[in-house]
């Protein structure tokens, strides 16, 4: 009787381990692999991977406003508007355009411009900051 017990209980935590297991991978859905051949034509380098999610998060104390901005109507400075996030295609594309940064320009001198940032800010920091760590061969545009 005892062993059968045991069986249960050590049933009953696998299943608890699964269901946690499986919530942590929906979490991390929230991931995109970005890789914008509409503007970019054949990409030269891989798509690349990128936990909006985990930025998000990491980030809570900066904001969306991090990465997100668009032209204030009246001034034209950048500003960040609450749910008007958009696609950086939206704006920027494959050449510069006046002061408009290209679409290329605009992805690292945001990804690659906070990570070294950071970097100098937090010497364990694990952010990429070199070609290969970001574009990862292998990885296939995908968005979610
Ligand atoms: C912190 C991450 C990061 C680093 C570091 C980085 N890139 Fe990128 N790069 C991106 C992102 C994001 C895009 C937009 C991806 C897309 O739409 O294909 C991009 C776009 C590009 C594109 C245009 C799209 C294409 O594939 O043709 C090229 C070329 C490129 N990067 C080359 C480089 C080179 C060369 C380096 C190293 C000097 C580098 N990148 C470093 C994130 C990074
Ligand atoms: C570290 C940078 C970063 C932070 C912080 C961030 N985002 Fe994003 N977000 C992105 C990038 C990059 C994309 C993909 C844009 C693209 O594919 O051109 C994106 C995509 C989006 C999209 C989809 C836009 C579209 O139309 O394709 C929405 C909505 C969005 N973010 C909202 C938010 C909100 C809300 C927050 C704050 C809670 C936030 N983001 C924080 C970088 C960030
Ligand atoms: C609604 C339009 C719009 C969208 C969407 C947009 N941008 Fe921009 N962005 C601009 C404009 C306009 C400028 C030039 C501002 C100026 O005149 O200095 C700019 C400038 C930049 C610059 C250079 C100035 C700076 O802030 O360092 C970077 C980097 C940049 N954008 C990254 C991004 C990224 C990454 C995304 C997507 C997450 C994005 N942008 C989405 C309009 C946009
Ligand atoms: C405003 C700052 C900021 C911007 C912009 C930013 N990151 Fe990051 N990035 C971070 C922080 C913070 C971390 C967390 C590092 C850690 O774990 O210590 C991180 C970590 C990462 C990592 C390693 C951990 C992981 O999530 O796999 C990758 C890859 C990455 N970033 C890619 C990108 C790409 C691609 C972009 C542009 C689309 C980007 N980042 C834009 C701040 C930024």
């Amino acid at each position: 009787m005892k062993y059968y017990f045991r069986i249960l209980l050590f049933l009953s935590l696998l299943a608890v381990v699964g269901i946690s297991l499986s919530s942590f991978v929906l979490a991390q859905e929230d991931t995109y692999r970005i890789g914008d051949t509409e503007v970019f034509g054949k990409l030269r380098r891989p798509a690349v991977a990128f936990d909006h999610e985990a930025h998000a998060e990491a980030l809570e104390d900066q904001g969306c406003g991090a990465c997100h901005h668009a032209p204030d109507p009246k001034t034209g400075k950048l500003v960040y508007v609450e749910d008007e996030e958009a696609a950086c295609s939206e704006c920027h594309g494959r050449k510069e355009d006046k002061s408009i940064p290209a679409l290329r320009e605009a992805f690292h001198g945001s990804c690659t411009a906070c990570h070294r940032e950071m970097i100098k800010e937090k010497k364990n920091f694990k952010g990429p900051t070199t070609c290969g760590q970001c574009h990862v061969p292998g990885k296939k545009p995908m968005r979610q």
